[in-house]
């Protein structure tokens, strides 16, 4: 799809109340971002666990509530205002396995506690739940489609799928608007490496730009589905307001395998160094070989397709990278 169409879907978010949930993240800013480029009227609810006011720097014209999506009293308040609810706030899969309660009660339990607040609401158009393609484990066929099967391996993807059953249910039993969206390995602007939480390519951007070599945990030929989070916030935007995607589950990805050492490769292209990469033992999470999404139905459905080329993509997220980085 041509990207101007899209931001031209988009624009009927214009004038609407919307809550992110977890605003103040890596990829819940991007969405804050592109929500008030479309005239939307934001509210960021965050208890800044791993987020920070800095992902936010520069960004006029949304309100911030610092809180939690466990607290019951500020949740039942505030549900009932807005028309959309982009729900990002979640522990994330280090912590996740760091402390497998804490992931239950805020994945699973603040999860539940926003639908719950919400059953009542007559101003709601859609709740959108991001899900994480974590839930698929180690997949038996290669691309991964919505309806394979489900393996769960970590206690994040436990808590990852017990949000979205939750989302499924309330849509099925409660008639609560509400739409799955799941993401692979999101990459991008904001992604800070100075968060001890941050993902492959933020730590790889790190050392290359100090001149060492990517450390690698295994021998590198495990594969993912890199995504970029302009692509992502798109697509969850576009989830958010068709109507055709009510009750339904999006993989949210580019179709595209890469291995973790071609990633490598491509980012010391980008800044034009050749070292030898650095092997080091697999971590306990490091438990999936393979990965790549089959986005056939969101390109069907809602005639979304990814407009960054991994290189490009990368290519985006050093520029902010170097520009960011003191
Ligand atoms: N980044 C990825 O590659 C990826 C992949 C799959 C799924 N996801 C999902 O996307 C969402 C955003 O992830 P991200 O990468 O931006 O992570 P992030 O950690 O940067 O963002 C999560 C945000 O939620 C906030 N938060 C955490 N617990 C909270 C609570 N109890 N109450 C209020 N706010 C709380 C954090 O402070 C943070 O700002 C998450 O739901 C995550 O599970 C991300």
């Amino acid at each position: 799809m041509n990207k101007d169409v899209n931001i031209n879907i988009l624009r009927n978010y214009k004038n609407t109340k919307v809550l992110v949930t977890g605003g103040a993240g890596f990829v819940g800013s991007n969405v804050v971002r592109l929500l008030l480029e479309v005239g939307a009227h934001v509210t960021v609810l965050d208890d800044l666990f791993t987020g920070s006011p800095d992902n936010l720097k520069g960004v006029q014209g949304y309100s911030f509530i610092k809180g939690d999506v466990r607290d019951d009293k500020l949740i039942k308040d505030i549900a009932g205002q807005f028309d959309y609810i982009f729900h990002l706030a979640a522990r994330n899969i280090i912590i996740s396995t760091k402390n497998p309660e804490e992931d239950f009660s805020v994945n699973i339990g603040g999860t539940l506690k926003l639908l719950l607040a919400l059953k009542k609401s007559k101003k709601l158009k859609k709740f959108i739940y991001t899900s994480s393609v974590s839930i698929y484990g180690n997949p038996h066929y290669l691309p991964i489609n919505e309806d394979d099967r489900i393996n769960v391996l970590t206690p994040y993807s436990v808590s990852k799928l017990g949000g979205e059953n939750y989302a499924k249910v309330f849509y099925e039993g409660y008639d609560l608007p509400t739409v799955i969206v799941r993401y692979s390995n999101v990459y991008g602007d904001q992604q800070s490496p100075s968060n001890p939480y941050c993902g492959v390519i933020g730590k790889f951007i790190e050392k290359i730009s100090k001149g060492k070599a990517p450390l690698i945990h295994g021998d590198g030929q495990q594969t993912r589905d890199f995504t970029y989070v302009r692509d992502a916030v798109e697509a969850t935007l576009l989830a958010g307001i068709s109507e055709k995607s009510t009750g339904d589950i999006f993989n949210i990805g580019t179709g595209i395998e890469v291995s973790i050492n071609t990633l490598a490769e491509v980012l010391m292209s980008i800044y034009k160094k050749d070292m030898e990469l650095e092997y080091i033992d697999k971590r306990d999470i490091d438990n999936i070989r393979r990965r790549v999404l089959n986005i056939e139905k969101i390109r069907q459905k809602l005639k979304w397709v990814p407009q960054f080329t991994l290189k490009r993509g990368l290519e985006k997220t050093v520029d902010w990278y170097e520009k960011h980085k003191k």
